[in-house]
């Protein structure tokens, strides 16, 4: 038995206290065959008369009361004014009066037949109840019999657990624990007259929860999970619901040379929330190993009657739970450099539109002059009356213009003055060239809006715009800030750009930015190799 842990109440078994060894009980159970006294007390000790002898006397079953004719029964002194029965038996049952002066005493003496079975008799037994976790004092100690007590011996449940030849034995005191609950007799052995009596006084103690206490629980779930990775550093948390004295403790076999890495905490003060006590320990292990996976760490909680244990385990991370989180960078990133390089494609792709559609053009081998009947791929119209202020549109119309689209782009161009017969009805030829043509080539200059061509404009816009059969391109030889001289019409041409001669550039390479647009505007056709002589001929024959 453990001893001494902690002690905060006193109980003793044997209350008897010196001086006083009266009974006032009025019934009393005595067992058959041990010692036994009664002790005629005055109730005021102020009356008391010491010189006075009690008188005593016993009636049977409710007869009239008999004086005690001591003589004829040797069991049964009188000591002084205590009547001793040497030992008490089953005849003597029945009730005693003490006569003391003016003052009586009754007692009804109830004898019990002693168990043969057990050490001690259930009638006798006295009741006690302990808290658990509260100090449980067990004491043998008889006062009134002190100077006869030959041997003294301590039974729980009838199994001798200390035993003494003195009058007392050591008391024992301990935390009550609910294995401590049982039957606790105390048997003292009097010599008396070289005869020996036994007296069994027999304490049933009962061992309760008290009522504050709260069964104790480790908070979680029976097993808790906890992925790790190697090397890393990982606390477990355990809290308990408990008492304040209850013990909190991690526990888990430490094998030779393993879990070196893992301690306990030391305790962290419990706490209390809503009037409940809480305490947690906390388990470090440091650099995770394999030997700590896969391994259950044990938190128990434990108190007088309960105990209550919940494990933990680290488990590796599992590598796929990474994955994700690669995919995902891995997936942002390239998504975002897909993004840009979209987004560049697309700049790309507007810059060089021109580029790529004419490249596109040449590698499918689109010609769409070929199937819509008409003449010519352009008619150009410039200012035609020649003036020396713009003489430049002039030769730009009529000699630059051809030169690129027809010997190098292999076009077919309408030019007036070169193609248009003079005399005859000028103005119906006009309008059927142009509507024999694909496109309409203006060429802009400050006077551009003559009468002359204005009607080859309007024709032009009327195809442009109602007809939808013609398109415009509008080259811009000087710079040229005001087009309000341009008709209101043009101005709602979808694509109303004007390409802009630059004279340098434009006329050292066919490649020049300016003639890409104009390829570009004009109808795709499958470029013909230069045909040498084609400058001089009379295109008037094609015409018909
Ligand atoms: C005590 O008892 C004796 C005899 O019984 C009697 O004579 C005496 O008066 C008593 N004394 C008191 C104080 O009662
Ligand atoms: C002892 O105590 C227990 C619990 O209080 C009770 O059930 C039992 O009857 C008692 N025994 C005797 C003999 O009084
Ligand atoms: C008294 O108790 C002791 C054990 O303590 C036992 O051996 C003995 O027989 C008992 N004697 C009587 C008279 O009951
Ligand atoms: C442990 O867990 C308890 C309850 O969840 C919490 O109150 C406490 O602060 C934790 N302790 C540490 C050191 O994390
Ligand atoms: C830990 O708890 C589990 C389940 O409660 C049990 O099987 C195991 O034996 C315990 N381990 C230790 C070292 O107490």
């Amino acid at each position: 038995m453990h001893r001494g842990q902690l002690f905060l109440t006193l109980w003793v078994i044997v209350k008897s206290t010196s001086g006083e060894d009266c009974i006032s009980r009025p019934h009393l159970n005595v067992v058959e065959g041990e010692p036994f006294y009664l002790k005629c007390c005055p109730f005021s000790s102020a009356q008391r008369n010491k010189t006075a002898t009690p008188r005593w006397c016993r009636s049977n079953q409710s007869h009239k009361c008999a004086e005690l004719n001591l003589s004829t029964s040797p069991r049964i002194t009188l000591r002084k004014d205590i009547l001793e029965f040497w030992p008490v038996e089953l005849e003597d049952q029945g009730s005693y009066t003490c006569y003391l002066g003016h003052e009586t005493r009754k007692w009804m003496i109830n004898v019990t037949r002693r168990d043969k079975h057990s050490c001690f008799t259930e009638k006798q037994v006295k009741s006690k109840t302990v808290g658990v976790t509260k100090s449980l004092q067990i004491t043998c100690n008889n006062n009134y019999y002190k100077e006869l007590i030959h041997r003294t011996a301590l039974y729980k449940d009838c199994e001798k657990i200390s035993k003494s030849n003195l009058s007392y034995l050591k008391p024992i005191l301990k935390k009550a624990e609910f294995k401590d609950q049982g039957y606790y007799s105390c048997v003292f052995s009097l010599l008396r007259n070289g005869k020996l009596y036994n007296i069994t006084d027999t304490l049933n103690i009962t061992i309760l929860r008290e009522r504050s206490d709260v069964i104790p629980v480790v908070l979680g779930p029976q097993l808790t999970r906890i992925e790790v990775e190697l090397g890393e550093d990982v606390e477990l948390n355990c809290s308990a619901l408990l008492n304040k004295n209850d013990y909190l403790y991690w526990n888990f076999q430490k094998e030779e040379g393993l879990h070196l890495n893992v301690h306990q905490d030391n305790k962290i003060p419990p706490w209390t929330a809503e009037g409940k006590t809480y305490a947690s320990k906390i388990l470090r292990i440091q650099k995770v190993t394999e030997s700590n996976l896969n391994f259950l760490y044990n938190c128990t909680v434990v108190n007088a009657g309960t105990t209550d244990t919940k494990s933990f385990i680290l488990l590796r991370k599992v590598d796929t739970a990474d994955i994700p989180g690669h995919v995902f960078t891995g997936g942002m990133i390239a998504a975002i450099v897909v993004s840009v390089a979209v987004l560049c494609l697309g700049v790309v792709c507007v810059i060089y539109r021109v580029d790529l559609a004419l490249c596109y053009r040449r590698w499918m081998g689109r010609d769409e002059t070929l199937t819509d009947g008409k003449a010519y791929d352009a008619f150009v119209s410039y200012l035609r009356e020649y003036r020396p202020e713009h003489g430049e549109e002039y030769t730009f119309a009529v000699e630059t213009l051809p030169m690129a689209l027809e010997k190098h782009f292999g076009y077919k161009l309408c030019i007036f003055e070169r193609d248009v017969l003079p005399g005859g009805a000028v103005v119906d030829e006009i309008h059927s060239l142009i509507k024999k043509s694909r496109r309409l080539i203006i060429v802009l200059s400050k006077s551009y809006m003559s009468n002359e061509v204005r009607y080859e404009l309007e024709s032009g816009l009327h195809e442009a715009l109602v007809e939808r059969k013609i398109k415009i391109i509008l080259i811009q030889l000087a710079p040229v800030s005001d087009f309000t001289f341009l008709p209101q019409s043009l101005k709602l041409l979808k694509s109303r750009t004007v390409l802009q001669w630059k004279a340098e550039e434009s006329l050292s390479s066919h490649n020049s930015r300016f003639w890409k647009n104009l390829l570009y505007l004009m109808p795709a056709k499958v470029i013909k190799p230069d045909k040498g002589g084609a400058e001089g001929l009379p295109v008037l024959a094609e015409v018909s």
